[in-house]
């Protein structure tokens, strides 16, 4: 049987419930093609904050963890840079095929975006292209979508490019919005269907790569 396996980064920033749905959608064998053999593989797990539970939830499932702050004496082009040249160093060290942005803050750039152009994908808590792009993160999407008085939100799953939350959709799933809702509430449900567009993501991204895009 042919074994080809999909290296997998996953990039955090905090609690790291959509970086547990991706370890436990791998350990119920969902990233496996069956008779196939076609595979993903979390290898690696960077976050660009220390002390984050998502670093726990990796070191339980025995998945090696990196902490790649952000060099606060840079500027913040320089800064950017240099957190992605460090994340792209790991790649290659790891043979790294997809990256998968689950919960991650930081934007990166240069060599890395292009050197994985498309195999690169971001989880984003609204429709897009509403309620992205930069200082648009976590908590403040969901009162911003309160604010405007929408009926519905949800999340995106889609290929990142140089932009920030612009590249090519690949999922999105919806919510409504209820009246009385807060900001936690709508977060909530949200997250619930996040970690179902994550996986369905994922394993459309690992055969895609494996298939050269045939599949
Ligand atoms: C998720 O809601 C994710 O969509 C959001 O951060 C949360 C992380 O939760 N990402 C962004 O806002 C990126 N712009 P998690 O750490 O529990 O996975």
């Amino acid at each position: 049987m042919n074994s080809i396996s999909v290296n997998i980064l996953v990039l955090v920033s905090g609690g790291g419930t959509n970086l547990q749905a991706l370890i436990d959608a791998e350990k119920a064998g969902r990233f496996s093609g069956g008779t196939s053999g076609l595979s993903g593989k979390i290898v690696a797990v960077v976050s660009d904050r220390a002390g984050v539970y998502a670093l726990e939830r990796a070191k339980l499932a025995g998945i090696p963890a990196f902490v790649e702050a952000l060099e606060k004496t840079l500027t913040k082009p320089e800064r950017r840079r240099d957190l992605s040249d460090r994340i792209l160093k790991i790649c290659q060290e790891q043979d790294i095929g997809l990256i998968i942005y689950a919960g991650f803050l930081s934007i990166l750039t240069g060599e890395l975006i292009e050197a994985y152009a498309g195999k690169m994908i971001n989880i984003h808590p609204s429709l897009l292209p509403k309620f992205g792009g930069q200082g648009m993160y976590g908590e403040r999407v969901h009162q911003a979508v309160l604010a405007s008085g929408e009926k519905e939100s949800g999340c995106t799953v889609h290929i990142v490019d140089a932009g920030t939350d612009t590249g090519p959709i690949l999922i999105q799933r919806t919510v409504p919005v209820l009246a009385g809702d807060t900001a936690d509430t709508l977060a909530e449900r949200i997250h619930r269907e996040e970690h179902i567009a994550i996986v369905d993501a994922a394993i459309m991204m690992v055969t895609n790569i494996l298939t050269g895009g045939k599949s």
